[in-house]
């Protein structure tokens, strides 16, 4: 029995296809290389196809014995969804609502879903969990609150058995390096902050510094994208196990301020960060904390990389000799 990894090419995809072979299991990727690149690729059977074209994906499933579906494929970015939110319903429902069907066709029942923070919208309370409100304040952020919704009605309605991950700030590199974060258009702090210092970016923007917060900067729940992989792992076992349906947040509950990020990559790699102070960025919150409670009890995951040095070092340790 395998597993296919829809988007298997790209940043998080990539540490999970690593993080599935390393524990015995049989990985296809499929993935169109839009965004994902075939350094990424480190093992597995790879089918390059669109997930917006069914058939193709009918006949990876008709290929392969698949026993569990992760999709990663996705459009991500904040800004450009509020610019053409056509483009990210079309693809992150159309990608979605594909695969549930060929999925359901072939008689599988198991799906791994790359959710997210931006389901939960301004936040009410902090570090939020998995029953705070959804009440999405982007398009993107709808486009994944509403595949989380029809994940239910298909399970209610066809046993379809799915675990929701929803993530905070993913980041950080493959410790062994070679997998890490890449972009285009980069827009993540991280990435940017370590392109600033190689020069290969004009100095960083810092989006605001007039938050209520102690420093005045937006403070985000960053998560090493080791520690991610590993809970998809343990997500799938879940699966495998017929354990019910479940949506959990991926975060370390410990925040980190953009200033207080900014500062620690300069004592990781020995270098000062240009940067200069810009205004808010649209729809970008004060403060986002995961409470990791339910991920610790439902998957007994814990975070082993996430303490900001580590991430920071590996992804330096990836950058400087990959961009
Ligand atoms: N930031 C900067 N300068 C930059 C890039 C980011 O100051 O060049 C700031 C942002 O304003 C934010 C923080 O750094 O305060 C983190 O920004 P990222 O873009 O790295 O991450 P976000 O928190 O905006 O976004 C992440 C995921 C999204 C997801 C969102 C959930 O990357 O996919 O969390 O709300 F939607």
């Amino acid at each position: 029995m395998k597993i296919l990894v829809a988007g298997g090419a790209g940043y998080i995809g990539s540490h999970t296809v690593n993080a599935l072979l390393g524990e015995g299991f049989d990985v296809v990727i499929f993935d169109d290389f839009s965004t994902g690149k075939r350094d990424l690729v480190l093992g597995g059977t790879v089918i390059e196809g669109d997930l917006m074209d069914a058939a193709a994906v009918r006949k990876a499933f008709r290929s392969h014995d698949v026993g569990a579906v992760l999709h990663f494929a996705s459009l991500i970015q904040v800004g450009e969804s509020y610019r053409d939110p056509q483009r990210y319903y079309r693809h992150n429902l159309g990608t979605s609502m594909n695969l549930l069907e060929t999925m359901l066709e072939a008689g599988i029942k198991r799906f791994i879903f790359s959710s997210s923070a931006a389901v939960y919208g301004i936040p009410q309370r902090q570090p939020i969990t998995e029953d705070h409100p959804i009440n999405p304040c982007n398009p993107y952020g709808m486009t994944k609150s509403m595949v989380e919704r029809v994940l239910q009605d298909y399970d209610r309605a066809y046993g379809l058995r799915f675990v929701s991950l929803r993530y905070f700030n993913a980041s950080g590199a493959d410790p062994d390096g070679r997998l890490g974060e890449m972009h285009y258009p980069e827009t993540h702090l991280i990435p940017n902050i370590l392109l600033s210092i190689l020069r290969k970016k004009p100095a960083l923007g810092v989006f605001g510094t007039d938050f209520p917060t102690p420093d005045g900067s937006a403070v985000r729940d960053y998560i090493h994208v080791t520690d991610l992989a590993a809970a998809h792992v343990l997500a799938v076992r879940s699966l495998l196990e017929d354990k019910p349906s479940e949506f959990i947040n991926l975060g370390t509950s410990m925040g980190y301020s953009v200033l207080e990020v900014i500062r620690a990559a300069e004592r990781v790699t020995g270098k000062p960060v240009p940067y200069e102070i810009l205004p808010r960025r649209e729809g970008d919150v004060p403060v986002l904390l995961a409470s990791r409670e339910k991920a610790e009890r439902i998957l007994g995951w814990t975070p082993r990389l996430s303490d900001i040095e580590t991430i920071l070092r590996t992804a330096w340790a990836w950058h400087r000799k990959s961009v």
